[in-house]
């Protein structure tokens, strides 16, 4: 088999039993990467990780408990020996709301998976990664500008966002990356529950017309998770059909 640009590198993948993640995992393996395919949602990781093959290992973790993000990346690193590469995806919605009526048990939801959870796999990564090393953590277009009714994970992903940047200077004379990925409206479980009326909504919000693939973001992951990208931390670098050149 010919090289490829992850042979020998280890990943873990949070939120990798759906969607995004599941994407990110799927590719990175296929380029050849040792993946944990990590997510609170077990039965479904095991299926994902069985499915890929080769070297990859379900873990189940929920990413609001820093304890269980601690024990992930030991999992990585006894499991596999090293760690190279985190994909930090693990996300949910949230409740749709005005800010002044946000239901706080929401806003507790959403901020601690989207945002301490981040902060938690982030803690945990930086510590067992060594230089060569790159970290992604999924923010989203919803990182950059607003978005009506969704106060928490507005300011969840902005808070991605900044913190990407606090930890890539922190970490860049150590040779340890760390980006984020704003994606678009994309096709996944998480939209599941919108009605066709606001998905054509939110296709129409998009200059392309359409919403993007997990596939496609997928790509943007893998470029900032190699060393093709090697002079880039700290940045954000959108996935969305033109959403946020408007
Ligand atoms: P999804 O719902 O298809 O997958 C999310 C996965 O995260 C699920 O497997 C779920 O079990 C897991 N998860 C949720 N809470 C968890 C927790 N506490 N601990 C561990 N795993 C947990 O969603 P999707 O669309 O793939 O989203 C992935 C990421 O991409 C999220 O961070 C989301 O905010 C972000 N994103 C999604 C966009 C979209 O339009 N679908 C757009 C921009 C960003």
């Amino acid at each position: 088999m010919s090289e490829q640009e992850f042979d020998a590198k280890v990943a873990v993948v949070t939120g990798a039993a759906s969607g995004i993640g599941e994407a990110c995992a799927r590719l990175l393996a296929a380029r050849g990467a040792s993946v944990l395919v990590a997510d609170r949602d077990a039965d479904a990781a095991g299926r994902v990780a069985r499915s890929i093959g080769r070297d990859s290992r379900a873990f189940a973790v929920d990413v609001t408990d820093p304890l269980a993000c601690e024990e992930m990346v030991r999992a990585a690193v006894e499991g596999f020996g090293r760690l190279d590469i985190a994909v930090n995806n693990a996300g949910i919605g949230g409740p749709a709301a005005p800010t002044g009526e946000y239901p706080l048990d929401g806003w507790a939801d959403v901020i601690g998976v989207n945002l301490s959870g981040v902060f938690y796999c982030l803690r945990a990564e930086l510590r067992a990664m060594s230089a060569g090393a790159s970290i992604v953590n999924m923010a989203s277009i919803l990182g950059s500008v607003g978005f009506a009714q969704s106060v928490a994970y507005v300011s969840a992903k902005h808070g991605v966002v900044g913190m990407t940047k606090a930890a890539a200077l922190e970490y860049a004379k150590a040779g340890i990356r760390v980006n984020s990925v704003g994606p678009g409206f994309i096709s996944t479980p998480l939209l599941a529950t919108l009605s066709p009326e606001i998905l054509a909504v939110l296709q129409g919000l998009h200059p392309t017309g359409r919403l993007g693939s997990a596939a496609e973001v997928a790509e943007a992951v893998a470029f900032l998770a190699s060393d093709r990208s090697s002079n880039t931390t700290g940045s954000y670098l959108v996935t969305d059909g033109g959403y946020t050149a408007q």
